[in-house]
């Protein structure tokens, strides 16, 4: 069983990869935090694995994924095969060190964390953007060779250290720049719409923390933003920006 978060589709491609080399079945984190994690509760077979699959937020995983972890209830878990895959653009920092953490409060234990570079999708501080297409191309073909060896290693159940690219100053980002992060993450946000806006809702339908509503045709953001950038990227006019910053950075989904 695979819980997967996906915001632009790199993580649900990579759950997706995996699903069908290793025969795991997949649940969506996404529904999960659409219904209110109302059904966090999962029964499993004595002989199925348990899959993670999420993307990197600021050198952890993100707090919508968090969130589902502490509330987690695996039925007849007991030494099952755990396993983690996180996407990121760059690097992953020690974001296995939180995951491990969430997790052992639930007394489940990773036997590997692995990472995929996928291209981009944080656009909102300057000096970030998306990739340019050649650098979006060559990350999408190196990861299916990836993604193979990752699965290997998830049957084997080994931790291979050469497939998780924790990057330079992996500690400092992830335990000094990740929680604070994390906090603000959970709240306002200065998504706008502009006069692009067809008033089509697809922000509102991929938003995973409903912090969206639809009023008099367009969309309105509330103060429950998790930073996933789902809406913004996935608008197809362009027609959302985040203040001024976005203006001029691409935009970006997995197809
Ligand atoms: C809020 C946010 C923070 C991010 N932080 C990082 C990061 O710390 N390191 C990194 O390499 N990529 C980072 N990224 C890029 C994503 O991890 C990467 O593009 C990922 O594959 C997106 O997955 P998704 O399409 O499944 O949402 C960040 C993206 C977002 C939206």
């Amino acid at each position: 069983m695979i819980f997967y978060f996906s915001a632009t589709g790199n993580s649900e491609w990579v759950a997706r990869q995996l699903s069908e080399r290793l025969d795991d079945s997949l649940v969506c984190v996404n529904n999960i935090a659409r219904n209110n994690f109302s059904n966090t509760t999962f029964e499993l077979d004595s002989d199925e694995r348990i899959g993670f699959v999420f993307p990197i937020h600021s050198w952890g995983p993100p707090a919508i994924f968090m969130k589902f972890i502490e509330k987690l209830n695996l039925k007849n878990y007991t030494e099952h095969n755990a396993y983690a895959v996180c996407t990121c653009g760059d690097d992953t920092g020690f974001a296995d060190y939180h995951l491990k953490k969430a997790l052992k409060k639930k007394d489940i234990e990773l036997c590997s964390f692995h990472s995929v570079t996928m291209p981009n999708t944080y656009i909102l501080l300057p000096g970030f953007d998306v990739d340019p297409s050649n650098v979006e191309k060559r990350k999408k073909e190196e990861a299916i060779a990836k993604i193979q060896k990752i699965a290997d290693c998830i049957e084997s159940e080994v931790q291979d250290k050469k497939l998780l690219h924790r990057g330079s100053f992996a500690r400092i980002k992830s335990m000094l720049i990740y929680p604070p992060f994390t906090k603000q993450a959970n709240g306002k946000c200065k998504f706008t719409y502009t006069d692009k806006c067809t008033g089509c809702g697809i922000c509102q339908m991929v938003c995973p923390s409903r912090n969206i509503e639809m009023k008099d045709g367009h969309p309105e953001w509330h103060n429950n933003c998790t930073q996933c950038l789902a809406c913004i990227h996935r608008c197809p006019n362009r027609a959302i920006e985040h203040g001024k910053i976005t203006l001029k950075k691409g935009r970006y989904y997995y197809k």
